[in-house]
This record gives C-alpha cells, sequence and structure tokens, in this order.
C-alpha cells in the first residue's frame, strides 16, 4: 500500500500552513518528503521554484539547508550545550568561529534562551529544548520550517508559547511554515490554511476559517469539534417552537449588533440557544445557533436581511 497517493499541495510563499490528521494518515510522510528525507517513489517536489526530485546528492544538501525542521520530541544532542547544539549545522558552513558565535547569540535572542547557554538539554523544560530544536533549524537562515508535531509533547501553556514564538518568526523573518498536527487549536490559533489527510490523501483543503465554519468531512467535523461545540439541538434536549438558525460572521461583522437591528424591525423574537464569539488567527469570528420566533413572514424576511448585510445563514 502506498503511504501517499495523489497529494497535490502548493504552499504559498510566507504562509502558515496547517497539515492535521489522525495518526497514520501519512502527515509525517507528506512532510519528509519536503526536503526528500522520503523520497516519493512517483512525482516531484519543489521548494522556492527548484525542483529537489531532480538534484544530484551533492545539491540537495545544500538545498536542504535553506529547510528547516523541527520536531516533537526536539531531537538535540543531549551531551552538548545550548550553544552546541544550536551551533550545530553551522558545523558545515565555512563560517569563521567569531561568526558562529554571533550567529547562535542572534538565535539564542530570537527564541528567548540567553542565560541558558551552557544547560544541557536535560537541564530544560521541554518548552526550552523546543526553543533549542527552533534556533538550530534556524541556523542556516532557511526560508521554509517544516514542524512534526513541534508541540505535542508539551502542556497547552508551553504550546501556546511556542506557537507564538512560531507566530512571530514567520512575520518578522518571512519564513514559509508547514506544520503537520492533530491538534485543531494548533491549526486554529497559526494557520492560514490548512488540509485534512486521511489514508494518505488529502480530504479537504482551505483557509482555516472556512475550513472550520463549514467543514465537509466528517473527519474534519471531529477535529473542528475538538475546539468548538457542534450543536445538537434534539441531543441537548431543546424543543424550539420557532425556526432555528445557524449564524456564521467572521471580520469587522462580529462587532455589529447585526442580529439585534435586524429583528428589532420586525414582531418576531429570538432567542440564542448556543454561541462562540472567538478568534482564528488574527480573525474574529462567531458562530451562533439561534431561534426565530414570529410569524413566517418576519422569519423569512429576517434570515434575507441577515444574508443581504453578509452573514451566513442556514435553517437548521
Ligand atoms: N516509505 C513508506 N512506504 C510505505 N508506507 C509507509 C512509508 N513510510 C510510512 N509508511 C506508512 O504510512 C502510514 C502513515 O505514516 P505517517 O506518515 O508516519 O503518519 P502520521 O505522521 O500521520 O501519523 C503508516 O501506516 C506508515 O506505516
Ligand atoms: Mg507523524
Amino acid at each position: 500500500m502506498d503511504a501517499l497517493s495523489d497529494v497535490n499541495l502548493t504552499v504559498e510563499k510566507g504562509e502558515i500552513f496547517g497539515i492535521i490528521g489522525h495518526s497514520g494518515a501519512g502527515k509525517s510522510t507528506l512532510l519528509r518528503c519536503v526536503n526528500l528525507l522520503e523520497r516519493p517513489s512517483l512525482g516531484s517536489v519543489s521548494v522556492g521554484g527548484h525542483e529537489l526530485t531532480i538534484l544530484s546528492e551533492k545539491e540537495l544538501q545544500q538545498r536542504r539547508q535553506k529547510i528547516g525542521m523541527i520536531f516533537q520530541h526536539f531531537n538535540l544532542l543531549s551531551t552538548a550545550t545550548v550553544r552546541d547544539n544550536i551551533a550545530f549545522p553551522l558545523k558545515m558552513s565555512t563560517l569563521s568561529k567569531e561568526k558562529v558565535r554571533r550567529r547562535v547569540d542572534e538565535l539564542l535572542d530570537l527564541v528567548g534562551l540567553r542565560g541558558h547557554e551552557q544547560s544541557y538539554p536535560a537541564q530544560l523544560s521541554g518548552g526550552q529544548k523546543q526553543r533549542v530544536g527552533i534556533a538550530r533549524a534556524l541556523a542556516n537562515h532557511p526560508d521554509v520550517l517544516l514542524c512534526d508535531e513541534a508541540t505535542s509533547a508539551l502542556d497547552p501553556h508551553t504550546t501556546e508559547s511556542i506557537l507564538t514564538l512560531l507566530k512571530d518568526i514567520n512575520q518578522k523573518l518571512g519564513i514559509t511554515i508547514l506544520l503537520i498536527t492533530h491538534e485543531m487549536n494548533v491549526i486554529r490559533s497559526i494557520c492560514d490554511r490548512v488540509a485534512v489527510m486521511e489514508g494518505g490523501r488529502i480530504i479537504e483543503l482551505g483557509e482555516v476559517l472556512e475550513v472550520f465554519l463549514n467543514p465537509h468531512h466528517k473527519t474534519t467535523r471531529d477535529f473542528v469539534s475538538q475546539v468548538a461545540e457542534t450543536v445538537d439541538v434534539q441531543a441537548q434536549g431543546l424543543r424550539p417552537e420557532g425556526v432555528v438558525v445557524r449564524i456564521n460572521y467572521q471580520g469587522d461583522l462580529a462587532h455589529e449588533p447585526i442580529l439585534f437591528e435586524t429583528v428589532k424591525g420586525t414582531e418576531a423574537s429570538f432567542v440564542i440557544l448556543q454561541g462562540t464569539v472567538s478568534r482564528m488567527k488574527d480573525t474574529p469570528y462567531g458562530q451562533l445557533i439561534v431561534e426565530l420566533r414570529g410569524n413566517s413572514r418576519d422569519t423569512s424576511q429576517i434570515i434575507e436581511q441577515l444574508r443581504h448585510r453578509g452573514l451566513d445563514v442556514s435553517v437548521l
């Protein structure tokens, strides 16, 4: 059986692209195909306009320097200090000792590990170890950073701090980030687009907010439900008498009293059965389940008005 098949994926320069899937879906295999640690038996891989699949081993080594990678279990050298771990990828370079020292200092500042340069990995927390991993991955000024479950071994608070660091690195240095995870929370916090994988294939792909608010595939819906309550009006024992609608909205609309204003002009009223107002990376969004009570002319008019003002309304 093929580990991957029919995978066609283009990641844009400068974006943070997430791949989510259950264990065994083929995520790590796909990520390892990007730097050809795993060589696909069919197809090609291009990074930054260079087709890697046709390069010689030596050329490939060079191109790989521009693709950093971090891992779930950090993969640090346990017998080397933080400074030596970070300097490790620079060993092959022609940089002078002094230049290496300065580059490592820059990286220590970037990841917030000043003062820990003489520590050994065993003396660090998980979050600090991953910071060393990130600094080491950035040593050669890569254009692309691959992250294989980089926060999966960390507690939620540390996960947040590492995700914030990755987002900063993406914004400040313009590095394209391709990350894989089984946690929707990671996708929601920092990704621009997401692909969902299952059985070695991509089953859904799109802008994170789009996929989140409107998941098509069952597996995608399961992942979304990790971070958003899905509404099952019947299961909750609610007995609405009116029309139940799901209302999705995003961006500036999240700050407008649109529902109130729309209903106010009619004789209908409304009950909020469930609601989430949150943030997807930097975009505010809301998802409400609302029961509209009134005559059918009013409720139809309300739904039409809400749609007219840019809200996504579906009748449940
Ligand atoms: N080179 C390969 N050829 C065929 N199957 C592989 C290869 N590498 C991994 N696999 C299999 O592909 C599946 C996906 O593995 P993996 O990419 O590690 O999944 P994930 O990272 O999503 O958990 C696993 O069943 C694994 O045993
Ligand atoms: Mg994996």
